[in-house]
């Protein structure tokens, strides 16, 4: 189907730290361009600079080579669940579409310096404050026009901020379907603003005034609907708020009364780590804390040089569950910020970021389970 949107299992998801390019989710707005003619492929890079530069993969390959082990989240994760309280616009997701891949590539601040903008820069003298990335692809929100985004050139020149253009996923090549040959990754950031089939960059004074900047992916209060919209009224959404989900368990799942190992992932923005996850047996009433865990032999302290920042957290907790209930998980992020309760308190019309606390429900059987 075109787009093509897939994403895989929840017990598959959570079976390994990396997950597998099969089982990493995939998300399209257009169909899914081929671009066969590496050598003569190169990225644009013009706008508000004194010397507009034709970047070549090679020119690519040259810079320093940085591997990034980074959560890549889309804005529309647990989507389903949140159009289940009202309706809402959008491709319906379950809550696997996230993915932590080992990104290949250049930092986006060395490729600005190849055209003469310094590390830590915010804006340039011509005026130019953002970084915008088009696509090959093209899709219908754009009136037929390319996919793009933009960050601010803070971030962009910024280089603890990890920011790639990534040809490899995994330690193999990308492959089309996660943006052959060169894409953004822009790490804590939601999805979106990771453009994939990367064409050109333009180095502009306003962020990108695209469809997916200016009216998608934006975060509205419940009361907002599509007749009193105001979509200039708010900020593209950039860092992803702190989430986690059960993965071992679907909802609802039938289980033989006894221990029942609960585990899933956690996750936040901006590059906070997690500090803790609690899981309920009881939808809420008490907690137990689950443990964390990123590489194996190394144990998962928030925040700490031996953690992976950029990086999901997967946990585990195992519990005794002699009748049917509902089990909860919520995250703590280490700003100690925490998934909202509700799912009706941050219900939205575009049905991005559900990251209320997630629940299934265990039917308990005593026989032929
Ligand atoms: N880049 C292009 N060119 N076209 C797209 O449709 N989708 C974005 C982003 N980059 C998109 C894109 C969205 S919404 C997400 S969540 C991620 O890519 C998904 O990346 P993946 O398909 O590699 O998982």
């Amino acid at each position: 189907m075109e787009p093509f949107n897939a994403e895989p299992p929840r017990s598959a998801l959570v079976s390994s730290y990396v997950t597998p390019v099969d089982l990493f989710y995939k998300r399209n707005h257009g169909p899914i361009p081929i671009v066969d003619d590496i050598e003569r492929y190169c990225v644009d890079i013009s706008g508000l600079i004194e010397t507009p530069k034709m970047l070549y993969m090679r020119d690519v390959r040259m810079l320093p080579k940085y591997n990034v082990t980074a959560t890549l989240q889309c804005a529309g994760n647990r989507r389903t669940a949140m159009s289940k309280t009202r309706n809402v616009r959008g491709v319906g997701w379950d809550v696997s579409a996230i993915g932590n891949a080992v990104w290949g590539g250049a930092k986006l601040a060395d490729v600005l310096e190849l055209i003469g903008i310094p590390k830590l820069t915010s804006s340039t003298q011509s005026g130019g404050k953002h970084v915008e990335f088009v696509s090959i692809d093209k899709c219908k929100e754009e009136n037929g026009g390319p996919y793009k985004a933009s960050i601010p050139l803070s971030q962009a020149t910024n280089p603890v901020a990890d920011v790639l253009l990534a040809y490899e996923m995994n330690g193999e090549p990308l492959n089309r379907d996660h943006g052959y040959p060169l894409r953004v990754i822009v790490p804590g950031v939601i999805g979106a603003r990771s453009v994939k089939w990367l064409d050109s960059i333009n180095i502009i004074a306003e962020e990108c005034q695209g469809f997916f900047m200016q009216k998608d992916y934006k975060m509205f209060p419940p009361s907002v609907d599509w007749d009193n919209i105001n979509w200039s009224t708010r900020k593209p959404q950039m860092d992803f708020p702190v989430q986690s989900a059960i993965c071992s368990l679907e909802d609802v799942q039938s289980i033989k009364p006894g221990k029942v190992k609960v585990s899933g992932y956690a996750a936040s923005g901006g590059g906070r780590g997690i500090e803790r996850v609690d899981v309920s047996i009881d939808g809420g009433k008490t907690w137990v804390e689950a443990s964390r865990f990123q590489k194996t032999g190394i144990p998962y302290i928030a925040d700490d040089i031996t953690s992976d920042k950029w990086a999901w957290v997967l946990f585990e907790v195992t519990v005794d569950i002699p009748h049917s209930t509902e089990i909860v998980a919520k995250a703590v992020d280490s700003a100690a910020n925490v998934q909202p309760e509700k799912v009706q308190d941050i219900w939205n019309l575009r049905g991005i970021l559900n990251t209320s606390w997630h629940r299934v429900h265990v039917r308990v059987g005593h026989s032929n389970m």
